[in-house]
C-alpha cells in the first residue's frame, strides 16, 4: 500500500523515520505486503535528505494518484490543510492528521466528509502526542457516560512550569529551552497563551460528549502571567501551578470548557506530571477516573501515534470508524463566569491588616497563605468556591487592594 505525507516538519519527518525503521512490522500489523511512502509534499527543499527523491511541491500529484490510499497531514495550520484534507477525503483517500488546529476547528465537517466518502479520518496524534487517548475513549470507555475530562495537554508549558517550579528558572529561559528541545509550536504563542491546550480540550470534549466544541467558544488563558512569586505561593499552599484544560458535562445540551493555569494539590496525578509529559483524566460513570500519561510532544512520540492511525486505516480500508461526533450548536458551552471555582488571589494593600479584615468578611471562609520573604504589603488568599462572576463582584467591592494575580484552584 502506498501513502503520502503532506508536511515534512518535525512530525512529518518523524513519520517517515518510524515507517522506514519499522517497515516490515508495520506492514505485517497493517495486513499489507508493504507500506511505502510514495510522495512527501513540502514547499521547502531538503537537499541531501534521505527522502529527497520523494519530495514534491504539487498537491495534485497526490490527489490524482489512485495508488495512494492513505494521506498523512502533518503540515499544521488551518489553510491549506483543510482544503487538502477535504479534497483527499472526497477522492476516497483516508486521512491521518496530527493537526489539532484543523480537528478543533473543522473536525465535525471532516468526519462527515469521511463518512460520505466511506473512508476514515483519524487524528489520535492531535491530542497527547504519543499517548493513546482518543482511541481508548472511543473504544475501551465506550460503555461509559463520560462526565468530565481534564488534564495537562501542552508539553511546552508543562516543561516551562516544571523548570520554574523545580529550578527557579525564569519564564523566558525555560521557553528558550523548550524551543531548543523541539517541543514548542513554530510560533510558541499557541503554547504559552493556551491556544494549543484549548484546541485539545475542544477535541477531547467533542469526542467525550458527542458534539463539536469550537475553540472560539471556550475561555483560554495561558501561562505568560504566571510569576515565580505565584509559584512560591502555590508551594506554600501545598501544590503546584499547572496549565489545565478541562470540560464537564452539565446537562444534555450544556457543558463547561476552559483552559487556564490552576493550583493543583500535591499528591494528585496531575500535580506530579512534569517536564514535557501530559496527563489526561477521564471520568466515566462506570469506570470512575482513568488517567492517560505519557510524552505529549516531540518528533517520534507524535509520529508513533500518526503511524498507528495509518495502520488502522490500512486495516480498515473497507470499513469506517463512527465517532458519534455531531455538529456544534450555539450556546452549548456556558460562559466561564458562570462556573463555580475557588480562586487564589495575590494582592497589594497599603494597610495590610485592615485589608485582611475586609477580605475575611467579604469572602466568608477565605484561607490566607503566608510565604517566606513575601513583600511587606502583599496578601495572598484562596476564596471559597463561588461562581467566577461572584468572585469578581466581591473583589471589585474591596476598593483598598490592588489585585496582582488570580489563579483558579482545581481538585483533580
Ligand atoms: N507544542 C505542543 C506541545 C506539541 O508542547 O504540547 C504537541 O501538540
Amino acid at each position: 500500500m502506498y501513502i503520502a505525507i503532506m508536511g515534512y516538519g518535525t512530525v512529518g519527518s518523524g513519520v517517515a523515520e518510524v515507517i522506514m525503521n519499522n517497515q516490515a512490522n508495520i506492514a505485517k500489523t497493517a495486513g499489507q505486503e508493504s507500506i511505502d511512502i510514495k510522495y512527501i509534499l513540502d514547499l521547502r527543499d531538503f537537499p541531501g535528505d534521505v527522502n529527497e527523491k520523494l519530495m514534491i511541491k504539487d498537491f495534485s500529484k497526490i490527489l490524482e494518484d489512485d495508488d495512494i490510499k492513505v494521506v498523512v497531514e502533518t503540515m499544521g495550520g488551518l489553510h491549506p490543510a483543510f482544503e487538502f484534507v477535504s479534497s483527499c477525503l472526497q477522492k476516497g483517500k483516508s486521512v491521518v492528521t496530527s493537526n489539532k488546529e484543523l480537528v478543533a476547528a473543522k473536525g465535525d465537517i471532516l468526519i462527515k466528509l469521511a463518512e460520505e466518502n466511506n473512508v476514515n479520518f483519524l487524528f489520535e496524534a492531535s491530542v497527547g502526542g504519543g499517548i493513546p487517548v482518543l482511541r481508548p475513549i472511543g473504544q475501551c470507555l465506550a460503555a461509559n457516560r463520560i462526565t468530565e475530562v481534564a488534564g495537562i495537554l501542552n508539553g511546552t508549558t508543562n516543561f516551562i512550569l516544571t523548570m520554574m517550579i523545580d529550578k527557579n528558572m525564569s519564564f523566558e529561559d525555560a521557553l528558550k529551552l523548550a524551543q531548543d528541545n523541539g517541543y514548542a509550536e513554530k510560533d510558541p504563542t499557541a503554547d504559552i497563551e493556551g491556544h494549543d491546550a484549548g484546541r485539545k480540550i475542544c477535541i477531547l470534549s467533542s469526542l467525550c460528549f458527542g458534539k463539536h466544541v469550537f475553540p472560539e467558544d471556550i475561555y483560554m488563558q495561558g501561562i505568560t502571567k504566571v510569576s515565580l512569586t505565584d509559584v512560591e505561593y502555590a508551594k506554600a499552599w501545598g501544590g503546584v501551578i499547572k496549565l489545565i484544560g478541562r470540560a464537564k458535562k452539565l446537562s444534555d445540551d450544556k457543558i463547561s470548557a476552559l483552559v487556564s493555569p490552576a493550583f493543583v494539590k500535591n499528591g494528585s496525578q496531575l500535580a506530579s506530571t512534569n517536564d514535557v509529559f501530559n496527563a489526561i483524566l477521564v471520568r466515566g460513570d462506570a469506570v470512575g477516573d482513568v488517567v492517560f500519561y505519557g510524552r505529549g510532544a516531540g518528533k517520534l512520540p507524535t509520529a508513533s501515534a500518526v503511524v498507528a492511525d495509518v495502520i488502522d486505516c490500512a486495516q480498515h480500508l473497507e470499513k469506517r470508524k463512527d465517532y458519534g461526533w455531531e455538529s456544534g450548536t450555539t450556546g452549548y458551552v456556558v460562559d466561564y463566569n458562570e462556573i463555580e471555582t475557588a480562586m487564589f488571589i495575590r494582592a497589594k494593600a497599603d494597610n495590610k491588616d485592615a485589608a485582611k479584615e475586609c477580605i475575611d468578611s467579604a469572602f466568608e471562609g477565605a484561607q490566607f497563605i503566608e510565604k517566606e520573604s513575601a513583600d511587606e504589603n502583599e496578601i495572598a488568599f484562596v476564596t471559597p468556591v463561588l461562581k467566577e462572576c461572584k468572585i469578581e463582584e466581591v473583589l471589585s467591592s474591596l476598593g483598598s487592594i490592588d489585585i496582582l494575580s488570580k489563579i483558579r484552584i482545581v481538585d483533580y
